[in-house]
């Protein structure tokens, strides 16, 4: 298998990684069969890629064979931010969608043990065909028999339709939302949005919510809350 090196891997808070293992455990009682978990949010920037490199790393740390599946074909910023380094030619998911490579080309075993990734390699700017294609139906139901768990960031919901087309090819999705940014009106909007895939809204990330005030976040305490740190951005501001 081919290897990708990841050379930006800072350690992270205390409370961020007990609050994203608590998100972990809960996922893992979510369902009997979930097994392909897209991650999306409302608008960009709200964490969707930070949060799914994290529960990557999370799940390949405890021995489960996890497959990461980098969707955000139009603006994957995945290399930069963990920083990929191979020695093969970076092939990625586009590639395969557009049948110019195997899907053995694509997937690359990590110097995290039990991380598996299918980078973007190269941006495009209008995917939807490519998605719509029987070949990504073809990747996520590969990755569910190799991986133990799967998966995959995408798009903003309010962009672009991507994790529209991705959300019914998977057991469910999970929706981040900044906290203290992301109206309730954007947040429902997405919530009506994902039902309507038919595949399951398995919760919702409450990312970088201060949890040191109570103050008006009742709306969001049903669901998962995920810890805070400052409010910069960890890996470098955007
Ligand atoms: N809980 C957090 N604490 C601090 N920084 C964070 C947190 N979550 C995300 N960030 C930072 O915020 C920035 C945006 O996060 P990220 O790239 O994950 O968002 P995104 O939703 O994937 O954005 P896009 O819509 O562009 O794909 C990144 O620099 C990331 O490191
Ligand atoms: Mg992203």
């Amino acid at each position: 298998m081919k290897q990708l090196y990841l050379e930006n891997l800072p350690e992270l808070p205390f409370n961020v990684t007990e609050a994203l293992n608590q998100l972990r455990i809960s996922l893992g009682f979510s369902g009997e069969n979930i097994q392909t978990v897209m991650v999306t949010s409302s608008t960009p920037n709200e964490g969707k890629s930070f949060v799914t490199m994290e529960l990557w790393k999370m799940m390949a740390e405890i021995g489960s064979r996890t497959a990461l599946i980098d969707c955000d074909m139009r603006n994957s910023v995945m290399g930069d931010t963990v920083g990929f380094r191979t020695n093969d030619d970076l092939v990625g998911i586009v590639h395969y969608l557009a049948g110019k490579a195997d899907l053995k080309d694509i997937v690359y075993a990590t110097n995290i043990p039990n991380a598996y990734l299918i980078p973007v390699s190269t941006n495009v700017p209008n995917p939807t065909v490519l998605l719509e294609g029987k070949r990504f139906q073809e990747i996520i139901d590969v990755c569910k028999e190799e991986f133990d768990f799967v998966l995959i960031d995408t798009p903003p919901l309010g962009s672009v339709a991507d994790a529209l087309n991705i959300a019914p090819k998977t057991d469910g999705s999970l929706l981040v939302i900044r906290s203290g940014e992301t109206p309730k009106k954007v947040v429902e909007n997405s919530i009506n949005l994902l039902r309507r895939t038919g595949a399951p809204l398995l919760g919702v990330v409450l990312n970088r919510a201060d949890t040191s005030k109570n103050g008006n976040q009742y709306y969001y305490n049903r669901y998962y809350q995920y810890g805070y740190y400052n409010n910069e951005s960890y890996y470098g501001k955007k």
